[in-house]
């Protein structure tokens, strides 16, 4: 038997820390979020993506009233991009969310399985997507989906 210390490294900093290009990214999470179809939780999730063309997709969480039908923002975004631009790779992906209209105090996090989506296409495209993830006070920066899913499933 042995116990093995698995390391991650998140970093956390301000909006303002971040440069230019991320913070639009985050503005267009955040104004994405506010669109969300929500109406059982409220919880209005917003995702930004930036693809190596140096184009912004985004999209937002999509419930349904049968529960486990809706869709969390991320996978929204991320299977158009992997749908409409299967050629080019995502470079990184913001998240924001807001309950009428306040937008969380700390950086919101991705679910499981969304972790595990954001992992595939990490591998399928062979390159990291940056993670920002998105609260007022602070920001969480995830270098690559890998560093939040270790011991992953993978065929
Ligand atoms: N949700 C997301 O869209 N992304 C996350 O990272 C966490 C949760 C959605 C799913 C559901 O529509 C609502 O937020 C409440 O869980």
């Amino acid at each position: 038997m042995y116990k093995k210390e698995i390391k991650t490294n998140i970093t956390f900093c301000s909006f303002d820390e971040l440069s230019k290009q991320e913070k639009e990214l985050i503005e267009a999470a955040k104004k994405a979020s506010l669109d969300a179809y929500a109406p059982y939780s409220g919880f209005k999730v917003g995702s930004a993506l930036l693809l190596d063309n140096g184009e912004i997709l985004v999209a937002n969480n999509q419930e349904n009233a049968a529960y486990p039908s809706g869709l969390c923002a991320e996978r929204v975004v991320l299977f158009y991009a992997n749908a409409t631009y299967p050629q080019n790779r995502v470079l990184s992906l913001a998240v924001a969310a807001n309950k009428e209209g306040i937008f969380t105090e700390n950086p919101i996090s991705p679910c499981g399985s969304c972790r595990q989506v954001l992992l595939e296409s990490e591998h399928r495209q062979n390159s990291a997507i940056r993670l920002l993830l998105c609260g007022e006070k602070e920001v969480a920066v995830a270098e690559s989906v890998a560093s939040l899913l270790p011991l992953s499933f993978n065929l």
